[in-house]
């Protein structure tokens, strides 16, 4: 019998204490060590993996054939483009997203799809066969080579993996997951982390392709220590808003491809469809001829998205001019409302300004002052800006266009998303070539900017 302690870790970043601290002083967060137990001797322990398998052994690097990367191809080629290209078997992939976004529709869907090309295990911890059925049934889906396996014992499902020997395996979801070896609670760090060094070593000894759910925190990140994102080959986020009915699939991390991709689906009635010119959802809300809105491609960490930025401009009527932000910081409005007033001659002094990032989003980057600018401007003289514009840029106090960072994302997120236009600052037009296929237009001042952008 293995002896056993405990120490705490924390449920943030996998750090371990021997001893309870209020704050992890690995990443600083707070409440976040939560005792677990742990074998002294885990048998057999899952996270030695050979990632080329039983017969691998060390080779010059001269010697190593460069041949393509193999890709299954789905029929959603949204999907396709995300992974890279398509499934590469023998990958772990983890999907990431908001509960009721959409996560086990889409991995239903693609193992139907899936299902011809070779046998697909479907794991659920979390529903039960005759509810995965439904939804099957409502998608669309199901065939000869799909199987539904309810379970979240790891050595039932390992043992099933070796009886069925599928080509692909759907493990929904890792927090539900429990390796009996550990006594620690389902989906503690300990859990998650030996659950997906196991998940790791099926999928590199067997060439399973793995596709593993993870729910996220409120933050945002996937529940579990980071370390999860570590282990696996490509962590693919799936998000969007409850309320609306696109979603959108990122890939943030891929060993296989670009992280730069992104894919655009929409949930309807029989599970999710591709959406063929993604811009459509950007500018459908919009009212094209409304006067007082400009597109952004702003950065939210490391990904860039594209929001509207609204303004009303009206004379005020209490002497006292109004200035109110809805997601945009207020102080930013007024300054840029005073730049404009002193260095493109907008009297703006007696007018009341409602500024409004569309969506709900929250934006505070000094590279979206050009498209607040814009607006303000289109709206005070009345003059629409063209739909398919996008802008970026920080507005100086002398009204000069500042650089901002990662415009090669920016601009070529707004090129994806179908804009003819992209109004940056000139000083960004050094040391890259921007993309043929949008029109890149460097500004230096403001009043430059809104000459042309309203021309
Ligand atoms: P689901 O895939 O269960 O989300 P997750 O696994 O990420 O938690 O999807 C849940 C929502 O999707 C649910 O509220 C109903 C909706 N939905 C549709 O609108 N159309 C469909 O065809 C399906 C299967 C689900
Ligand atoms: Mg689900």
């Amino acid at each position: 019998m293995a002896k056993t302690k405990t120490q705490f870790v924390c449920q943030n970043c996998g750090y371990n204490s021997p001893r309870y601290l209020g704050r992890c002083p690995n990443c600083g967060e707070w409440n976040t060590l939560v005792e677990e137990t742990i074998a002294d001797e885990v048998p057999n322990r899952k996270s030695r993996v050979s990632l080329g398998g039983e017969t691998a052994k060390a080779e010059l690097i001269k010697d190593v054939s460069l041949e393509e990367v193999p890709r299954v191809k789905t029929s959603l080629k949204e999907f396709n483009r995300v992974l890279g290209g398509g499934v590469v078997p023998g990958s772990l992939v983890l999907i990431g997203g908001d509960p009721g976004i959409g996560k086990s529709t889409l991995l239903t869907q693609v193992s139907g799809q899936l299902g011809s090309k070779g046998r697909v295990l479907y794991v659920s911890g979390e529903e039960s066969a005759t509810q995965i059925k439904m939804r099957a049934d409502r998608l669309g889906v199901g065939g000869d080579n799909f199987y539904l396996y309810p379970e979240t014992d790891m050595s039932n499902i390992r043992e099933q993996i070796t009886t069925l020997n599928p080509e692909f395996v759907i493990i929904d979801s890792v927090q539900t997951m429990q390796e009996p070896d550990i006594t620690s609670a389902v989906g503690s760090v300990s859990q998650i982390r030996e659950v997906t060094a196991e998940l790791m070593q099926i999928a590199k000894t067997n060439r399973i392709t793995i596709f593993i759910v993870g729910h996220v925190t409120k933050g945002g990140a996937i529940a579990g220590p980071k370390i999860l994102e570590h282990m696996v080959d490509t962590v693919l986020y799936f998000e969007g808003d409850l309320h609306h009915t696109y979603r959108i699939l990122r890939a943030v991390k891929n060993r296989f491809g670009s992280t730069n991709e992104l894919g655009i689906f929409e949930m309807r009635e029989d599970g999710l469809r591709e959406v063929a010119n993604p811009s459509e959802i950007f500018l459908e809300e919009r009212l094209t001829g409304a006067t007082g809105s400009s597109i952004v491609v702003s950065m939210e960490g490391t990904r860039p998205i594209l929001v509207e930025v609204q303004a009303l401009v009206t004379p005020s009527v209490f002497g006292n001019a109004q200035r109110t932000a809805q997601g945009l910081d207020r102080n930013r409005v007024s300054l840029i409302m005073a730049v404009l007033e002193k260095r493109a001659n907008l009297m703006l002094q007696n007018q009341d300004a409602y500024l409004k990032a569309a969506g709900g989003v929250k934006l505070d980057e000094p590279a979206i002052d050009l498209a607040i600018a814009v607006a303000i401007a289109s709206s005070y003289r009345d003059k629409e800006t063209n739909p398919s514009d996008s802008f970026v840029g920080e507005v100086g106090l002398t009204g000069e266009i500042r650089r901002v960072n990662r415009i090669e994302q920016r601009v070529a997120e707004a090129q994806k998303l179908g804009f003819k236009r992209i109004y940056i600052p000139k000083n960004n037009l050094q040391g890259w070539t921007p993309p043929t296929d949008i029109e890149v237009i460097g500004v230096t001042t403001i009043s430059q900017a809104l000459k042309l952008a309203l021309a």
